[in-house]
């Protein structure tokens, strides 16, 4: 049984339709990641997956359970954190109460504590009392996957993490996937750059316009076949 699942999930913004009955799987400990094109419906999935918006009970099921109708702060109880799109630190707040608040989510023993996070990210440690809004993009976004890991998560839902950074940024944020993999976490990424998309992910959904267009091992997929899936096959 795949540690989370959906089934025809369905996605709407009042009149408008954004994910048209998306199936996807993540197994214990892989890394699967999103792709697809501005508009797609990617971070809706996200939402979706932590229970920002209503659906099904059985639409979403995690452990053996129908938690699709369950509500976000119920999901992240359960274990599924977001690392949000924008990152969305709180601004009066220091980098250490910023990590503070993803620990009182859900109080779980687990590998992650405010050590093992500035053990992840040092530079968090040396900026751990100044406030979140005063670091670099770079920074705020290894603040936001803290936050979402000081939750002790079993299921990781990262948005977009490297948009906007500089590449030397982009690689010290990936070089922490190894870690917080070995840490027990499931990981979804939503990543533009299927570049990095591939090399991380052991499995990848193409998405278009909110629907899966194509899946299978990031090692497996063509050039070609990505394209199309992103464009559509007349494109
Ligand atoms: N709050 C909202 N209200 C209305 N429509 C929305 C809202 N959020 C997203 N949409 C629409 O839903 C569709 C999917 O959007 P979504 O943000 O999930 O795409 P995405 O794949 O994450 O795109 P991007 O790469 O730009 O982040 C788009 O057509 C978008 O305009
Ligand atoms: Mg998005």
């Amino acid at each position: 049984m795949a540690l989370l699942s959906t089934h025809g999930l369905t996605a709407h913004y009042g009149q408008f339709q954004a994910l048209f009955g998306v199936d996807i799987t993540l197994e214990r400990g892989e890394c699967v990641a999103i792709i697809g094109a501005n508009g797609a419906g990617k971070t809706t999935l996200l939402r979706a997956l932590a229970g920002v918006l209503p659906n099904r009970a059985d639409a979403i099921v995690y452990k053996g359970e129908p938690i699709g109708d369950r509500p976000a702060d119920a999901v992240l109880r359960r274990g599924i954190a977001m690392v949000p799109e924008g990152r969305k630190l709180f601004p009066s707040l220091t980098v250490e109460e910023n990590l503070l608040i993803g620990a009182h989510a859900r109080k779980l023993a687990g590998p992650w504590s405010l050590e093992a996070v500035y053990g992840l990210f040092p530079i968090l440690k040396e900026r751990r009392h100044g406030p979140g809004t005063a670091l670099s993009g770079g920074q705020q976004q290894m603040v936001a996957i803290g936050r979402a890991l000081m939750s002790n998560p079993d299921v990781l839902l990262c948005d977009e993490i490297s948009l906007g950074l500089a590449p030397v940024v982009i690689r010290d944020i990936y070089n922490a996937m190894p870690q917080i993999r070995a840490g027990g976490a499931a990981v979804i990424i939503v990543e533009q750059d299927i570049g990095q998309a591939l090399k991380v992910a052991d499995r990848v959904y193409c998405m278009m316009e909110g629907r899966v267009t194509l899946s299978g091992p990031a090692a497996g997929l063509s050039r070609e076949a990505i394209h199309n899936a992103y464009f559509g096959a007349a494109a």
